[in-house]
C-alpha cells in the first residue's frame, strides 16, 4: 500500500512515516518545507534505511498535487500538513484559512479526481474549547476560540460533507490531545522555530540553557496544583494510532471522529518534574500570569479508540521526557546543524 504523507516532514508526520515504513507500507511525502526541513528527511532515511520519496510543493499547488496522483498509486492520504500556532493564527488569519482549508479543498479535489477516497485526518482537541468537565468524550460539544481551531473545525465538517455527498469515502478524523516526546534514537524531534510556544518543547530549552526559565502561566486554576492540566501523548503513540487507522480504514462505513490521548492528566508542575528526573537537575521557573485563552484542564476519554482501533497508549510521562530529552541533549539546535 501506497499513503501519500502530506507534512511528513514535520513533527508528528516524520515519526509516522517511520512507523509506518516499519509496519510494511510504502511511503510518499509531500511537503513545502516551511515548517521543516530536508534534514528530518535524512534522519527518516538512516532510522529506516530506505530512501524516501519527498514531494517538495504546496497542497494549494493542484498541478504538483495532480502530477502525484498520476506518477504513483496511492491508496490513502494520512493529511497533516498545515500550519499550527494559534498565536500567529490570531494575527494573520486569511493565511491560516488560506494554507489550512483553501490547502485541503485543493488535495481532496485531487483526490476525488483520482479516486483515491481515503483519508485520515490531523484534528485537534482544540475543537473541544473549554470543555464542561474531563474526561471528554468525541460527542462533546465542539467550539473554537481562535482561526487555527477553526480551521480545524471546518475541515471537521468539509470531510463530513464529503462523505455525505459520496459514501465510498472513508475518513477519519484524529483529535490529538498534547504531542511531546520523540522517537526513542534522538534523531528526529519536534524543532520549534524561534521561542517555543508550547510547554515541553520551552523546558527543553529551559534545561539544555538555551533559555533561562519557564514561565508557568498561572498557579491559580480548578486543578490538584494551581497549574494547567493536559493529556500529554507520546508522539510514538501517536504514530501507532495512525497505523492501527489506516489498517481498518476500508472497513469503516461512516466518518469516525477518534480521541487520541493517554486519558491521564499532568499538571505543568509534573511535567516539570517529570522532565527534572530525565535530565537530573533542577529546571529554573517562575509564575507568571495566566495566558490568554488557556483552559484550566483538558484530557480525553480515549475508550472509543481501544474500542475501534484496539489502540491505547503505552508510554507515560517519564518516557515522554526521557525521549524529549534524548532528542534536545543530542541535537541543541534541533535540525540545523550548521548552528550546532
Ligand atoms: P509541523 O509544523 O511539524 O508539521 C506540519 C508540516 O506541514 C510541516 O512539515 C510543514 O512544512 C508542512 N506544511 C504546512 N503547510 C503546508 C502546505 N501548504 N503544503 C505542504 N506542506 C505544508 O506540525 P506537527 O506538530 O507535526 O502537526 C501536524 C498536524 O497535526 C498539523 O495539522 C497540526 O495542526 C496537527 N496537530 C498538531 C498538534 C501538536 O501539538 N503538534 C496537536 C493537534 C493537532
Ligand atoms: C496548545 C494550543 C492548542 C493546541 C495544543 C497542542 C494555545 C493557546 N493552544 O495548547 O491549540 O491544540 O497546544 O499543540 O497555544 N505552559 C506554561 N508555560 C509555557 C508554555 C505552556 O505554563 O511556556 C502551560 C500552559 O498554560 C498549559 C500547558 O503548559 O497549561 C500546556 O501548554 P501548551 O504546550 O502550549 O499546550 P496547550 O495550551 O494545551
Amino acid at each position: 500500500m501506497s499513503i501519500l504523507i502530506t507534512g511528513g516532514a514535520g513533527y508528528i508526520g516524520s515519526h509516522t512515516c517511520v512507523t509506518l515504513i516499519e509496519a510494511g507500507y510504502e511511503v510518499i511525502i509531500y511537503d513545502n518545507l516551511s515548517n521543516a526541513s530536508h534534514e528530518s528527511i535524512k534522519r527518516i532515511e538512516m532510522i529506516t534505511e530506505q530512501d524516501i520519496t519527498l514531494i517538495e510543493a504546496d497542497i494549494q499547488d493542484k498541478q504538483a498535487l495532480h502530477k502525484v496522483f498520476e506518477t504513483y498509486t496511492i491508496d490513502a492520504v494520512i493529511h497533516f500538513a498545515g500550519l499550527k500556532a494559534v498565536g500567529e493564527s490570531v494575527q494573520k488569519p486569511l493565511t491560516y484559512y488560506q494554507n489550512n482549508i483553501a490547502g485541503t479543498l485543493t488535495l481532496l479535489e485531487v483526490m476525488q479526481a483520482h479516486h483515491c477516497k481515503q483519508i485520515v485526518f490531523s484534528s485537534s482537541a482544540t475543537v473541544y474549547g473549554d470543555p464542561a468537565s474531563c474526561p471528554i468524550t468525541e460527542d462533546f460539544p465542539l467550539s473554537a476560540t481562535n482561526p487555527y481551531g477553526r480551521s480545524k473545525l471546518f475541515i471537521e465538517e468539509i470531510l463530513r460533507d464529503m462523505y455525505r455527498s459520496d459514501t465510498e469515502w472513508k475518513i477519519v478524523l484524529l483529535r490529538y490531545f498534547n504531542p511531546i516526546g520523540a522517537h526513542p534514537s534522538g534523531t528526529i524531534g519536534e524543532d520549534p522555530n524561534g521561542i517555543p510556544n508550547n510547554l515541553v518543547p520551552f523546558i527543553a530549552q529551559t534545561a539544555i540553557g538555551k533559555r533561562d526559565s519557564l514561565a508557568i502561566f498561572g498557579d491559580d486554576y480548578d486543578t490538584h496544583d494551581g497549574t494547567g492540566v493536559r493529556d500529554y501523548i507520546h508522539v510514538m503513540d501517536l504514530a501507532q494510532g495512525h497505523l492501527d487507522a489506516l489498517d481498518r480504514i476500508s472497513t469503516f462505513s461512516e466518518v469516525m471522529t477518534i480521541n487520541l490521548g493517554t486519558g491521564k492528566g499532568y499538571s505543568v508542575l509534573d511535567v516539570l518534574k517529570a522532565f527534572e528526573k530525565s535530565v537530573g537537575k533542577t529546571i529554573p521557573y517562575h509564575i507568571a500570569p495566566r495566558r490568554p485563552g488557556d483552559i484550566a484542564s483538558c484530557y480525553a476519554d480515549p475508550s472509543y479508540a481501544k474500542k475501534i482501533l484496539g489502540w491505547q497508549a503505552t508510554r507515560d510521562i517519564n518516557q515522554m521526557c526521557q525521549d524529549s530529552w534524548r532528542w534536545q541533549s543530542n541535537n541543541p539546535n534541533g535540525y540545523n546543524k550548521e548552528a550546532q
